[in-house]
């Protein structure tokens, strides 16, 4: 194409199994991995500690624009997230982050000032490109866009899990199951209804509904399209 890293786009709601996938195609080809929605948990929470209201639309976006972060990976491939100095992995993975993200997600200015941060890690050999708009804004010429969906209450599950498991619950009190599928489903509206860059597929996105499928059969399903393009091996469960 045109001299440009190749970009394999992977966009969809929270909890679909988009994470997990991204990670292991990038494990694959040895390419790099941009978490979109991390800028986005940044921002808000740079604002937040900034006490700025997250409707500050010019002052989030001057926050984004300046967002002083670095990505290293640690032992074991464990990713550590620094910003102002200060690690923050384990806050941005919060509930209370996400939503946050949410909220400054639908600002217009917050979005462009994040667009070139997310097209400078378009780099060779290649890039994983994980978010919501990824196929249709950032690199609307991926040469594979995929997008995955799975069903509100089967991610409020996985999404369950996953805050237990990395003990990521705000309190000690377990956020309940009900609790997250209402936070889901306001979160999906606002990411599907806002008018910057609403969550939707591309028109040349394919779409896989992972809500009855393994980690291995979506992880599969991906690298049968990948491999069209690029050497994959089969999927070897662990
Ligand atoms: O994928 P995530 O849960 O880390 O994303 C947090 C929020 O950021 C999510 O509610 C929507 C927003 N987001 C976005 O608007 N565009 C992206 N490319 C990635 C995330």
């Amino acid at each position: 194409m045109n001299g440009m890293a190749p970009v394999i786009t992977v966009d969809g709601p929270g909890g679909v199994g988009k994470g997990t996938l991204c990670q292991w195609l990038a494990t694959q080809l040895g390419w790099r991995l941009l978490d979109s929605g991390a800028l986005y948990r940044l921002t808000a929470l740079a604002a937040q500690r900034r006490n700025l209201p997250l409707d500050d639309e010019p002052q989030v976006a001057t926050i984004a624009a300046g967002l002083d972060v670095e990505f290293t990976a640690g032992e074991s491939g464990i990713l550590h997230i620094i910003l102002d100095g200060e690690e923050v992995s384990t806050a941005i993975r919060r509930e209370t982050a996400g939503n946050a993200a949410s909220q400054v997600a639908a600002l217009p200015q917050v979005r462009a000032a994040l667009l070139q941060r997310q097209r400078d890690f378009r780099q060779f050999p290649g890039l994983i490109a994980d978010g919501r708009d990824m196929g249709t804004v950032v690199f609307p010429d991926a040469e594979l866009k995929l997008f995955l969906t799975a069903d509100p209450g089967e991610r409020a599950r996985r999404r369950h899990n996953q805050l237990s498991e990395k003990n990521l619950s705000e309190n000690k009190m377990n956020v309940s199951l009900a609790a997250l599928e209402r936070e889901i489903a306001v979160r999906d509206a606002r990411d599907i209804h806002r008018t910057a860059a609403p969550l939707t597929p591309a028109a040349d996105a394919k779409i896989l509904d992972t809500t009855h499928l393994s980690i291995a059969q979506v992880c599969e399903w991906a690298a049968q399209h990948a491999r069209l393009q690029w050497p994959i091996p089969t999927h070897q469960q662990d």
